[in-house]
């Protein structure tokens, strides 16, 4: 008797998820750190980005605002190269069953661990007029982005590690009363070198939030992103070595261009050996120019077209919803609710 031997099932892919806030346009840092790494997956994982509009709302918004900066993150995620048949990308808001599991959540999650939350107090401190219970909360809503989509892997900044310790508490405690609902997720970091510092004070990661000169928005035209860089703080001796330590405005620039053009560290200070620190700004003023052009010339050409950009986020939120409602269902019935 001869035996069929069925073909192997098709490996099923781990799932990524990550969200972004559609405060202000993102950063050179946020470009480098994480957002082109984004591309990379897209073909090995099954990968969903979320642009985290209800987190936004932790501090206050002007509607407008809100608004043109949510649907520029969308033609942004496109101008990197997301192709939205590949991600799934979307707006948080659109799925309300992220509002939903979140209230769920809520209630297996103890103040004690919210407390300890060092976000929560730096934006507390930052934000001292409006301290509201979102901001107090945010770390739940995010688990339940993770936890809806059974996602595998987050890729995330270091400022996030926190917040995905949490989630993983929550989902293991869920998990032990309600056995099997939810996926553990692990963080995915990018390599080390990544880190990209403010341009001001670079000890200091670049951020954002920070005074414009800190940092090089992706969106900066390259006047500004020269005038930037000219600007950026050095020091008093005039070597060009990367010395993080002792020479951290030198070595953020340094750091720059080596992420930029993929040439190796050793490979860049020595081309610039022997030469001023102009010259090492003239570089980096280059390759951001370089890097950014085409993103940007994408991005326009995106945003003109807001036919397409709605066909897109419908289809994105469809295709999340699934999804998402398929954990929301089954935790809901765990927990003893009467189904819909
Ligand atoms: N809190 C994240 C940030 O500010 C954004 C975010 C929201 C997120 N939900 C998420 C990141 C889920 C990863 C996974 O950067």
């Amino acid at each position: 008797m001869t035996q069929i031997i069925p073909p192997a099932a098709p490996e099923k892919k781990q799932r990524i998820l990550s969200g972004i806030q559609p405060s202000g346009t993102p950063t050179l840092g946020n470009y480098i750190g994480a957002m082109r790494n984004w591309k990379l997956l897209e073909d090995q994982y099954d990968c969903l980005y979320m642009i985290a509009d209800l987190h936004s709302i932790t501090v206050r918004q002007e509607p407008a605002k809100l608004r043109a900066q949510s649907i520029q993150m969308l033609a942004l995620l496109l101008a990197i190269g997301l192709d939205p048949e590949k991600n799934v990308l979307f707006f948080q808001s659109h799925v309300p069953e992220h509002a939903e599991m979140s209230w769920l959540l809520n209630c297996y999650t103890y103040m004690g661990e919210m407390n300890r939350m060092t976000q929560f107090k730096d934006k507390s401190a930052k934000h001292a007029d409006n301290i509201n219970c979102g901001l107090f909360t945010y770390p739940i809503l995010m688990a339940g982005d993770i936890l809806l989509y059974q996602a595998n892997l987050v890729p995330v900044g270091h400022d996030q590690t926190q917040h995905l310790e949490i989630c993983r508490d929550i989902a293991a405690r869920f998990n032990s009363l309600y056995p099997n609902v939810f996926t553990i997720p692990e963080g995915y970091y990018s390599k080390v070198g990544a880190r990209v510092m403010s341009l001001q004070e670079p000890t200091r990661k670049m951020s954002k939030s920070d005074p414009e000169d800190c940092y090089i928005a992706i969106l900066d035209t390259p006047d500004v992103i020269r005038r930037k860089y000219r600007r950026a703080v050095t020091d008093s001796d005039s070597e060009i070595r990367f010395d993080p330590e002792n020479k951290p405005g030198v070595s953020n620039l340094l750091s720059i261009l080596c992420a930029l053009t993929g040439s190796s560290m050793d490979d860049i200070v020595s081309t610039l050996s022997g030469k001023g620190y102009g010259d090492l700004k003239n570089a980096v003023t280059d390759a951001t120019i370089e890097v950014l052009s085409p993103i940007q010339e994408r991005f326009n050409q995106y945003m003109a077209d807001k036919a397409y950009l709605e066909s897109v986020y419908r289809q994105g939120a469809e295709r999340a919803s699934r999804l998402a409602n398929r954990t929301l269902s089954k935790a809901m019935k765990k927990i003893g609710f009467i189904p819909r």
